[in-house]
């Protein structure tokens, strides 16, 4: 087995034969990335399409991912994702000190130290490139597939029908207590092997949204918290309209530092609207529309918070919540449940053919989780973040 930092392709040039081995390589990657997901989950709702996983390794102005490589002969068994966060504002030397790195290995070549080796080799490329804090997000089962045997496996209140990891059982529906990280899953074990420590659980929870439109609607109608406070309730899909432009952008620069992170750190970013042009360029290139509900402020005309959910136009059945963000001055009114359900709604409307929204929030976010339960979204896995400081 050898390792080595791929040079990636500018374009996926898939129609061109001989294929370019810089493309041969990159499809390699994107391919076990697919493969491992889709073992995971049992669908392939997470599927990423090879020319989006480029553009999400190389598009982005404010993140670039690196790959390292395990090759035996020369089939790729097993890769290292190593991004680094950009501000694309700040000056050279206050970049942020996070580094994300994330490994797949090929499941007929675990247990033979492949994993181990590529994160030894992206662990020595952030230090390098002056990162001196690793962080990874896995995928974290909630039961052990030993312990409930193989086969098709339901996630209660849902037809979402998973296949080699059980993800919940209808018998063994979790209770409302918290749901914690499984420590004995092949991910948790890796990263304490490794001097990783758990930073932060998120859980994920995916709504079913044939049922949907019931519990979405009653959230809506039942709150009066827009008339109460003065507010008005605006939407878009796609990009921001250029009047709601700036106060968009200011609300996507508090997420950094407003989500509840637990123990990850996180740098704060500067946004304006040349960096929320950009994104949303990016964006535009992948295929990704934004649905978009937020609510404006009657007494000063701006935006008050928002919510987003992003849909793929090469995987029309699934859709993942973005950001929820009420500004701070708008907190405790009950404008986050409303503008969930809200875009909700309008996600039924635009993207009919949908038929799963996943989210992920913070295990101790009590107050979203408890908004997701009155809409309908059952937790189906965690997604732990693992951190090291180098
Ligand atoms: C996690 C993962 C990358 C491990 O890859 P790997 O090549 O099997 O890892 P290694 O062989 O280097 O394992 C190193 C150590 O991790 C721990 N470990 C890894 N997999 C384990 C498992 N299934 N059960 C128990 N311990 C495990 C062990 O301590 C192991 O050392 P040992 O084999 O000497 O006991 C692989 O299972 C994978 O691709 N999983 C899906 C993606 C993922 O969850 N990535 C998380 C890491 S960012």
């Amino acid at each position: 087995m050898n390792i080595a930092w791929l040079q990636l392709p500018d374009a996926l040039d898939q129609a061109r034969l001989p294929m370019p081995p810089a493309t041969a390589d990159f499809l390699q990657v994107a391919q076990l990335a697919n493969l491992v997901t889709s073992l995971f989950w049992g669908t392939n709702d997470f599927y990423v399409s090879p020319e989006n996983q480029l553009a999400g390794a190389t598009a982005r102005q404010d993140m670039r991912t690196h790959h390292a490589v395990a090759r035996v002969a020369d089939r790729i068994i097993g890769y290292a994702a190593l991004s680094l966060p950009f501000e694309p504002t700040a000056d050279p030397t206050a970049q942020p000190r996070t580094a994300e790195v994330r490994v797949v290995v090929h499941p007929d070549f675990r247990r033979q130290g492949v994993g181990s080796a590529l994160l030894q080799e992206a662990e020595a490329e952030a230090a390098r490139r002056g990162r001196s804090v690793l962080q990874s997000w896995t995928d974290n089962a909630l039961l052990d597939p030993a312990a409930v045997g193989s086969g098709p496996v339901f996630v209660t209140g849902t037809s979402l029908q998973t296949g080699l990891t059980p993800v919940v059982r209808p018998e063994n529906k979790p209770d409302d207590g918290p749901v914690t990280v499984r420590r004995q899953a092949p991910d948790a074990r890796f990263a304490a092997a490794h001097g990783y420590g758990l930073a932060q659980v998120e859980v994920v929870s995916v709504l079913e949204l044939r049922g949907a439109a019931g519990a979405a609607l009653r959230a809506e109608s039942g709150s009066s918290a827009a008339q109460d406070h003065g507010y008005e309730v605006v939407g878009w899909q796609g990009s921001c309209p250029e009047e709601d432009a700036a106060d968009l952008a200011e609300l996507l620069g508090r997420m950094a530092t407003e989500a509840p992170a637990g123990e990850v750190e996180r740098a704060s970013e500067a946004w304006d609207v040349d960096r929320l042009r950009a994104e949303e360029r990016a964006r535009e290139g992948m295929g990704l529309t934004v649905i978009t509900t937020a609510v404006r402020d009657r007494a000063t005309g701006r935006l008050a918070g928002h919510s987003d959910i992003e849909t793929f136009a090469d995987l029309p059945q699934a859709a993942y919540q973005g950001n929820t963000l009420v500004h701070p001055e708008h907190r405790g009114l009950g404008l986050a449940l409303l503008l969930k359900a809200a875009n909700v709604s309008r996600l039924l409307r635009h993207r009919p053919e949908a038929d799963r929204l996943y989210t992920w929030n913070a295990a101790e976010n009590r107050a979203i989780l408890r908004a997701n339960g009155e809409l309908g979204f059952v937790p189906v896995a965690t997604h732990p973040a693992w951190q090291k400081p180098l």
